[in-house]
C-alpha cells in the first residue's frame, strides 16, 4: 500500500504552568473590597485567585512555565527556534517580556517578541506560531501566556477586581512531517472589532503621562457579545475542517466566566466532562489562561494522544479566536 501523504503541521511537545504561592479567597477578598463569596461564586464561578509576589513578574512566570514545557519536549534550551509571548502586563514597555525570557532560559538562538491581544493573546500567539513554523522559519516555537493582572486591577472597583488572577503557562509547539490524521494545530481563527474598545480596556499606559492605567470593564457589554462570538469562532473552525461539535473530546476555553464556559459548552453540545473548567481556581489569568486550564487537564489524566481539542477566548479589543489542536 502506498505511504499516507504527509504535511507540516506545529505539533504540541510540551507544556508548562507557573502559578504563585499566594492565594486569595473570595473571603479574602471581602476583606478588602464590599464583596462576597456568594455574589462572586453565582455571577462567575471565582472561588480563589493567585496573586503575584515582587518578584513574580511576567517574565519570571513565563520563564518557569516555559522551562517546564521544553524539560517535558526534552528539547534544549538552545535549540529552540522562537518566543512568543502573549501579555497585557509586562515587565516594561520595552524590551520585551520575551528576550527576558530567552536570557533567562539560555535559549540563545531564538528569536522573540510579545503579543498583545488580551484574553485572547495565547490564541493569537498559536497563530502567529503555527504560520511561522509551517513557513519552515524555525523547528520550534513556545508560546507564552503570562500575567499579573493584580497589578492593573482597581480595587476601588468591586466590579472589577475580585475577577482576575495571575500565572503563566507555556507550550512548546515543533514542526512535524504527520498524516492528515495525525496530531498537530489543525487550523486557527482570529477576530477583532475595534469599535468595542471601550468596553473592556486599561485606562492608561506608559505612553501616556501620569497614567500607569487600571483595568475597565463593563461587564454586562462584554457578557452580552462573548457567548454569540465565541460560538462564531468555533463553528468556523469546525466547518473548516469538516467536524462536528460531537468531534470535540475536550474544550478548553479562556476562564473568564463560568456562565460564559458553560454557555458556549452547551450551544455546542457537550457534557461537563468535556469541558475543561479552571476558573474556579485561577479566576481569569487573561493570556495565561487556556495553557494553564490545558496543563491541569493533562495533569489530572483528562487526555490522551489522538484526542481533538477546541481551544476559544475573547478579551479586550474585542479580539476573540478559536483554535482546533489534535494531540
Ligand atoms: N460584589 C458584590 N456586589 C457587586 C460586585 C461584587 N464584587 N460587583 C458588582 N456588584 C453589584 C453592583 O454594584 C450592582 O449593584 P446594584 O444593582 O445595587 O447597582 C450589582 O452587583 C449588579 O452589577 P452588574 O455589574 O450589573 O453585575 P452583573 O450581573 O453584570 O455581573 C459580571 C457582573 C462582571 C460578573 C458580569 O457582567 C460578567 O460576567 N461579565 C463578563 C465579564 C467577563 O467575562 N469579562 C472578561 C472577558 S475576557
Amino acid at each position: 500500500m502506498a505511504d499516507q501523504p504527509t504535511l507540516k503541521r506545529a505539533v504540541l511537545t510540551g507544556i508548562g504552568a507557573y502559578l504563585p504561592a499566594q492565594i486569595l479567597t473570595n473571603e479574602d477578598m471581602a476583606k478588602r473590597v464590599d464583596t462576597s463569596d456568594e455574589w462572586i461564586t453565582e455571577r462567575t464561578g471565582i472561588k480563589q485567585r493567585h496573586f503575584a509576589a515582587s518578584h513574580e513578574t511576567a517574565a519570571y512566570m513565563g520563564a518557569e512555565a516555559g522551562r517546564k514545557a521544553l524539560e517535558q519536549a526534552g528539547l534544549a534550551p538552545e535549540a529552540l527556534g522562537a518566543i512568543i509571548v502573549a501579555t497585557s502586563t509586562p515587565d516594561q514597555a520595552f524590551p520585551s517580556t520575551a528576550v527576558h525570557i530567552q536570557a533567562a532560559l539560555g535559549a540563545k538562538s531564538a528569536f522573540g517578541f510579545d503579543l498583545a491581544a488580551a484574553c485572547s493573546g495565547f490564541i493569537y500567539g498559536l497563530s502567529v506560531a503555527d504560520a511561522v513554523l509551517r513557513a519552515g522559519q524555525v523547528k520550534s516555537v513556545l508560546v507564552i501566556g503570562s500575567e499579573v493582572y493584580s497589578r492593573i486591577l482597581n480595587f476601588e472597583d468591586r466590579g472589577t477586581c475580585v475577577l482576575f488572577g495571575d500565572g503563566a503557562g507555556a507550550v512548546l509547539l515543533e514542526a512535524r512531517e504527520v498524516e492528515k490524521s495525525g496530531p498537530g494545530l489543525l487550523s486557527t481563527h482570529l477576530h477583532a472589532d475595534g469599535t468595542l474598545a471601550d468596553i473592556l480596556y486599561v485606562d492608561g499606559a506608559v505612553g501616556q503621562k501620569d497614567k500607569p492605567g487600571h483595568l475597565v470593564m463593563h461587564g454586562r457589554e462584554v457578557f452580552r457579545h462573548a457567548v454569540n462570538l465565541l460560538a462564531g469562532a468555533v463553528n468556523e473552525a469546525l466547518a473548516e475542517n469538516n467536524l462536528a461539535a460531537s468531534d470535540i473530546d475536550l474544550l478548553v476555553p479562556h476562564q473568564a466566566n463560568r456562565r460564559i464556559i458553560d454557555g458556549v459548552g452547551k450551544k455546542l453540545g457537550l457534557p461537563p466532562e468535556r469541558v475543561v473548567v479552571t476558573v474556579d481556581k485561577h479566576a481569569n489569568t487573561s493570556a495565561a489562561s487556556i495553557p494553564l486550564a490545558l496543563a491541569c487537564a493533562m495533569e489530572e489524566g483528562r487526555t490522551k494522544p489522538g484526542q481533538l481539542l477546541l481551544l476559544e477566548a475573547l478579551g479586550g479589543g474585542l479580539t476573540w479566536g478559536a483554535a482546533l489542536l489534535r494531540l
